[in-house]
């Protein structure tokens, strides 16, 4: 029996965990669902975000499913101990480098979309964002006093060929069952590292896809891209960074944040982590507001991706399709429906 791991985490992460526990309870019965404390949840009661436990219980399952963690509660936490660390930890003891962010825009949202519906509708990008490197890993970091008085806060942007072609050859093999293109995002004009991505990845396509269509863009101009004719991408493989700013601009392309689900892929055999891209949302968290549906297609990639249940996928893309084409909206995509409520008219079209 395969299991899944589910670590709610904080704000409304045990909110949209909760309707994801009972989709999984109708479509698949047989999957063994586990639940752990993670995030600031788990800082209360451990003293830590992540603890090795639960680590070990990650690595031990088929796939791990997170709602959210972090908020104001856990602000003074020491950094390595804030919940975000718990995150960053899990992801690196996972080793899943490929975090794969579909910005896929359903027709019924086509209208709820800050941008003009006949920009977005149809849309359908998949962000490949490296995820276990880049500036959020790279040494030295910190923050230091200096002789006169100042201080001096820095980071280490750093990539290595590896690093860059293993996540390259994800984006270029999914590009190959979709339209065949992948733009590459980096900032090669002005970063050492941004010239040594753009380098790799060029190296790698001629040497192993030259049948995908590679464009290269800079990371500043992908921002604007995005906004003025976001159809027009198929595969964006970016850094670390560049691909949490981007990926956050794209949601709204579909609706909403509380839209955009995630998966992270590591080798083959290994669990993936699934998680939606928004945070705890500590604005809402608490109310009923939170809109699910993030969650529930972060349900839905880990049983295509690693569950390898991929009718059960199919019979839950389908059921929020049919639930948006109902008029279901929770508050962020217009409408007044609650959590549970969204969840409802999901299981409805089960
Ligand atoms: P956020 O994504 O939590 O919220 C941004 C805005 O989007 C808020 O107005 C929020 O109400 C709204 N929103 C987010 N998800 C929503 C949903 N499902 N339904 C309806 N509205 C939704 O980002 P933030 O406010 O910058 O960060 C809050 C905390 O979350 C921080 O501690 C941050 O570090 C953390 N965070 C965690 C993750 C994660 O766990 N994967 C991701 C991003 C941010
Ligand atoms: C995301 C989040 C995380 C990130 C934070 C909470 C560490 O913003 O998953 O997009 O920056 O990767
Ligand atoms: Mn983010």
């Amino acid at each position: 029996m395969a299991t899944l791991l589910l670590l709610p985490g904080d704000g409304i992460g045990p909110e949209v965990c909760a309707e994801v526990r009972r989709v999984a309870a109708a479509l698949t019965p047989d999957l063994k669902v586990e639940e752990a404390l993670y995030g600031g949840a788990s800082y209360d009661t451990h003293s830590t975000p992540l603890t090795d436990e639960v680590r070990d219980q990650a690595l031990a399952s088929d796939a791990v499913l997170m709602g959210a963690v972090g908020g104001p509660k856990w602000a003074d936490a020491p950094r390595h101990l804030r919940p975000e660390a718990g995150l960053l930890n899990l992801r690196k003891a996972m080793d899943v480098f490929a975090n794969l962010r579909p910005a896929y825009c359903f027709e019924a949202l086509a209208g709820a979309s800050s941008l003009k519906p006949e920009l977005v509708s149809g849309l359908d990008i998949m962000f490949v964002r490296e995820l276990v490197g880049g500036v959020y890993f790279g040494q030295p970091r910190g923050i230091e006093d200096l002789a006169d008085g100042q201080k001096k806060g820095f980071d280490t942007q750093v990539y290595t060929t590896s690093e860059i072609e293993r996540v390259g050859r994800v984006a270029f093999e999914l590009a190959r069952g979709r339209t065949n293109k992948v733009h590459s995002a980096e900032k090669s004009n002005v970063m050492e590292s941004g010239l040594l991505w753009k380098q790799v990845i060029t190296e790698l396509h001629a040497r192993e896809y030259p049948d995908v269509q590679l464009e290269h863009i800079l990371a500043d101009n992908c921002a604007m891209q995005l906004v003025r004719a976001p159809k027009q991408f198929d595969v964006i493989v970016t850094d670390n960074l560049f691909g949490d700013i981007l990926s956050d601009a794209a949601a709204m392309l579909t609706g909403s944040l509380g839209m955009l689900p995630s998966a992270a892929l590591g080798a083959p055999g290994k669990p993936g982590l699934y998680e939606p891209i928004h945070g705890s949302a500590p604005d809402i968290a608490g109310k009923g507001l939170a809109n699910p549906l993030a969650a529930i297609l972060s349900f839905e990639m880990a049983l295509r991706w690693s569950l390898k249940q991929t009718q059960a996928a199919d019979a839950l893309l389908a059921a929020v399709k049919a639930a948006l084409d109902n008029g279901a909206r929770t508050r962020d995509l217009g409408g007044s429906l609650t959590t549970a409520q969204m969840g409802d008219a999901v299981l409805a079209a089960l």
